[in-house]
């Protein structure tokens, strides 16, 4: 199937898919619209003059495109455009975590009941893959147990701290590259995990569970001397959103942790975001890698364009046979 692709919404992340869809130009996957509250301040000449930029969400819906690209974020109007455009039969694919976390099965209903797909792999850990592992990769395992590390701004803050930097400090560097949301209270308190734990234990756990009913502690009561304790027990602090099934029941929350130094988790820096899903049959599968930022969030968004436009079965394979054109140096390796 060919699709014809409106992305709303031309920030950090639209503008970045945009680019990739020009830049790769996927087979059946044709940008058509770009609406922007202000086209006039947002117009860039490297998209093709074939796209329509428009500032009327009713021309998007009016239009020939079949497949609407949410990005604007929150809960409105987006979650209303998201709902139009599925009633007039378009797929969505969104990176809205909020919106997903508090509606997103219903408007899956929606999608279903009108012969349309939602997706949104770029709503949860940017770039790295853990919806499409989950919804494909896992769908064989019975997944138990979900922890990791959801949100790049406060393992940036917390992995900084460990060095011995102060929490004031490190929240304006983390604010200055981007990631932090428009409110930092989002990041620092836990909602913004906790959104994504939310839709996490929704595909893995089957377990649709009310974004209140997540306990959350924030993470501005961590100071120095609590890294000093956990190194003494051989930890570090980290926010770990964590979600599992103990027999019949399910466990939940978001807040700073310890983690023993030798965890995975304890190695990730920065921005990245890391989580680890333990299966019933598989054991342990861990994904990490950038969480947020304009490209790797885009390349789930594309991502999920090119699945939408190719159906999850085939995917197109190179045409001609390749040839080895040089060899690696082995001996680094033993
Ligand atoms: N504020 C979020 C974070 C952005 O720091 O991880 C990506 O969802």
């Amino acid at each position: 199937m060919s699709i014809k692709v409106a992305i709303l919404g031309f920030g950090t992340v639209g503008s970045s898919v945009a680019r990739i869809l020009c830049d790769l130009k996927p087979q059946g996957v044709e940008l058509t619209h770009i609406f922007n509250r202000s086209v006039a301040r947002k117009r860039a000449e490297w998209v093709p003059s074939t796209v329509t930029w428009t500032e009327s969400f009713d021309e998007v819906l009016a239009s020939d495109a079949n497949v609407i690209v949410e990005l604007v974020g929150g809960l409105d109007p987006a979650g209303e455009w998201v709902r139009r455009a599925l009633e007039a039969g378009k797929s969505a694919v969104t990176g809205n975590k909020k919106l997903i976390a508090q509606h997103g099965v219903e408007l899956d209903r929606i999608a279903r009941a009108h012969g349309a797909s939602l997706f949104y792999g770029a709503a949860v850990a940017g770039g790295i893959p853990v919806i499409p592992g989950l919804q494909h990769g896992l769908a064989g395992d019975q997944v138990t147990r979900l922890e990791g590390i959801l949100n790049g701004t406060c393992n940036y803050i917390l992995s900084r701290m460990e060095e011995g930097a102060q929490f004031a400090d490190v929240l304006k560097d983390a604010q200055s590259l981007g990631y932090a949301e428009a409110n930092p209270s989002e990041d620092v308190d836990g909602y913004d995990a906790r959104a994504k734990l939310v839709i996490l234990s929704r595909i893995a756990l089957r377990a649709d569970l009310a974004v209140e009913d997540i306990p959350v502690r924030t993470i501005t009561s961590i100071a120095a001397i609590d890294f000093e304790y956990a190194g003494e027990l051989s930890c570090t602090i980290r926010q770990i959103s964590r979600a599992e099934t103990r027999g019949g029941a399910l466990l939940a929350t978001v807040g700073p942790m310890l983690v023993p130094k030798n965890s995975p988790l304890a190695w990730s820096r920065g921005t990245e975001n890391m989580v680890l899903v333990g299966g019933k049959y598989g054991g342990d599968v861990v994904f990490s890698g950038h969480g947020a930022g304009g490209h790797p969030t885009a390349v789930a968004v594309v991502s999920d364009l090119i699945t939408l436009a190719h159906g999850s079965g085939n995917i197109d394979l190179p045409s001609r046979k390749a040839e080895v054109s040089g060899e690696f140096l082995l001996r680094h390796y033993i």
